[in-house]
């Protein structure tokens, strides 16, 4: 399975960055899939900037419903006008800030899915549940109750405590973790859960991406700060 490289640029970036770093990552290795994914206003600008390039361009968010009266929101079918192909789910800022449950994850999966978008739905374990050895059972309880029936798209294991404080798990615990997310994904999901790629985030650097990729069932980063620099995007991408 080729790698993904995906960017999740948070609530960063301006009109004037989107230009420069699509022609950088004009340079990206073919043996990686790349992808973006900046805030809601940059969208139809990198769409643009992306055409006939590699990359491709996601979101951050749906809402579930597929139109309606909810101030402030961005429905999937939006997200596809506007050029993305992804949307980001479940991230742990949004489970966070806006109180996002399993419930409401899993229906804005069905939407993006409906919509004709390949979800990124994200799990992960605190801090505190993996000082008590929860780590596992919160994942696959994250997974159970977040992905519906049929799933196809990717999930990203961001382990909360790991998400932009420069500390990574051991290469053990990634590994049992992937190995523990993909077990649950093929019970859940039957054979179809083979094909569900695995994503590891959480302080993905140019330092520290070779040997997370090449660990089994790590099938590409969801990368944060380190996806704001065209460079050292490049770098984890050379590094998968
Ligand atoms: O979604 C990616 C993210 O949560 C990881 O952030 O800054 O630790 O790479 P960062």
């Amino acid at each position: 399975m080729r790698q993904l490289i995906a960017g999740n640029w948070k609530m960063f970036g301006r009109l004037t960055d989107v230009t420069p770093f699509a022609e950088a990552m004009r340079a990206a290795p073919a043996h990686v899939d790349l992808l973006v994914c900046p805030p809601f206003t940059l969208l139809e600008r990198f769409a643009t900037a992306l055409e006939g390039g590699q990359m491709a361009l996601g979101a951050q968010n749906c809402h579930a419903n597929p139109q309606g009266a909810h101030t402030g929101d961005i429905a999937a079918p939006m997200l596809v006008d506007a050029g993305a192909a992804y949307v980001i789910l479940g991230h742990s800022e949004r489970r966070n800030d806006h109180g996002e449950n399993n419930a409401v994850i899993r229906a804005k999966t069905e939407s993006a899915i409906a919509a004709g978008l390949i979800p990124i739905v994200c799990v992960g374990e605190t801090e505190g549940e993996r000082e008590a050895g929860e780590a596992e059972h919160v994942v696959r309880s994250q997974l159970q109750h977040s992905l519906p029936p049929g799933f196809a798209g990717v999930v990203a294991y961001e382990p909360v405590w790991a998400i932009g404080t420069g500390r990574t798990p051991t290469e053990d615990d990634v590994k049992s973790m992937h190995a523990a997310i993909r077990a649950a994904l093929a019970a859940q999901l039957g054979q179809d859960g083979a094909k569900i790629r695995i994503l590891y985030g959480g302080s993905v650097k140019p330092g520290n991406a070779a040997s997370l990729l090449a660990l089994p069932e790590v099938g590409g980063a969801l990368v944060g700060g380190a996806s704001l620099k065209a460079e050292d995007f490049l770098a984890i991408a050379n590094a998968a």
